[in-house]
């Protein structure tokens, strides 16, 4: 196993040389399907994964439409509001070894996203009849309790019923 010193060294310099974190490259809710399958279900029955289908014909070429309903259309050719608009792009976190590295993973560009995030688009222009409640819109939206239940059981079948003896470690 390389060292972690050595993952963060490659995945830092592949970012530098990317033009560093923020300039990643999108790589599509469907590259995140794989390994987050809970997440990418439950965002697909969301409006966000719809966003783009809502509109009329002409609109989904209206730049003032698409600021909000696929911001990332014109430089990522990505439809509708998905996984990288709210996580950022994936390009240099998505690796599984800097996946699995959640300090590394943010180096590189993985986002936490945030009440202001969602009020860039959720605000007194959006047609919404009700004024956003940040704690009510994550309920809807939510896609990481599957993805933290499956983590749990996964890690609860891994360990050992009875406790393994200190030479079956490495
Ligand atoms: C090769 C598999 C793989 C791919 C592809 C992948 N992930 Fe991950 N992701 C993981 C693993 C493994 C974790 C760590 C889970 C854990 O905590 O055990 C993770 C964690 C995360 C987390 C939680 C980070 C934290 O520390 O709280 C987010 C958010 C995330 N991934 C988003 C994405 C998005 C968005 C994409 C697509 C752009 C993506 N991932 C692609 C494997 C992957
Ligand atoms: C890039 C713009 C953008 C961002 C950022 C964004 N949203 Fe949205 N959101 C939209 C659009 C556009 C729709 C409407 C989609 C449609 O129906 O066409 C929507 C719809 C929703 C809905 C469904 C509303 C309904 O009427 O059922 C919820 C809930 C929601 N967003 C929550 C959030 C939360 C929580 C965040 C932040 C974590 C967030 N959104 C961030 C653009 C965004
Ligand atoms: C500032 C961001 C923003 C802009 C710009 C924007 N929208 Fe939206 N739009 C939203 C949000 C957020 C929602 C979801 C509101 C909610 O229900 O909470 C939405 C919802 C909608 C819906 C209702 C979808 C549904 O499921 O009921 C339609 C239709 C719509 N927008 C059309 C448009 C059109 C057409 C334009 C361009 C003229 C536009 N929007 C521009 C943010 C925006
Ligand atoms: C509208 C913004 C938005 C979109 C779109 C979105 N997410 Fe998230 N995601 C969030 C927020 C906010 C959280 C953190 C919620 C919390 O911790 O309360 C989160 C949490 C997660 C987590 C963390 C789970 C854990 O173990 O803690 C994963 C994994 C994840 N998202 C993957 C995805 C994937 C994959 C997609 C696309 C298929 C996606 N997200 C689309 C906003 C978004």
């Amino acid at each position: 196993m390389r060292s972690r010193a050595f993952r963060v060294f490659s995945a830092l310099l592949l970012a530098a040389c990317g033009g560093l974190a923020g300039a990643a490259d999108f790589t599509g809710p469907d590259s995140c399907k794989g390994c987050h399958p809970e997440a990418y279900d439950a965002w697909m029955k969301s409006k966000h994964a719809r966003a783009t289908e809502t509109l009329a014909e002409g609109q989904k070429k209206d730049a003032r439409c698409l600021s909000c309903h696929a911001p990332d259309q014109a430089e990522q050719t990505l439809a509708a509001v998905t996984c990288e608009t709210c996580h950022g792009g994936g390009q240099y976190y998505s690796p599984s070894y800097v996946m699995k590295d959640p300090e590394l993973a943010r180096l590189v560009g993985l986002v936490d996203p945030s009440e202001k995030q969602c009020r860039t688009c959720h605000d007194a222009s959006s047609p919404s009849l009700r004024p956003f409640d940040f704690k009510e819109a994550l309920k809807a939206i939510d896609h990481w309790s599957a993805e933290r239940a499956r983590k749990q059981q996964t890690r609860a079948d891994a360990a050992p019923s009875t406790p393994a003896p200190a030479t079956a470690k490495k």
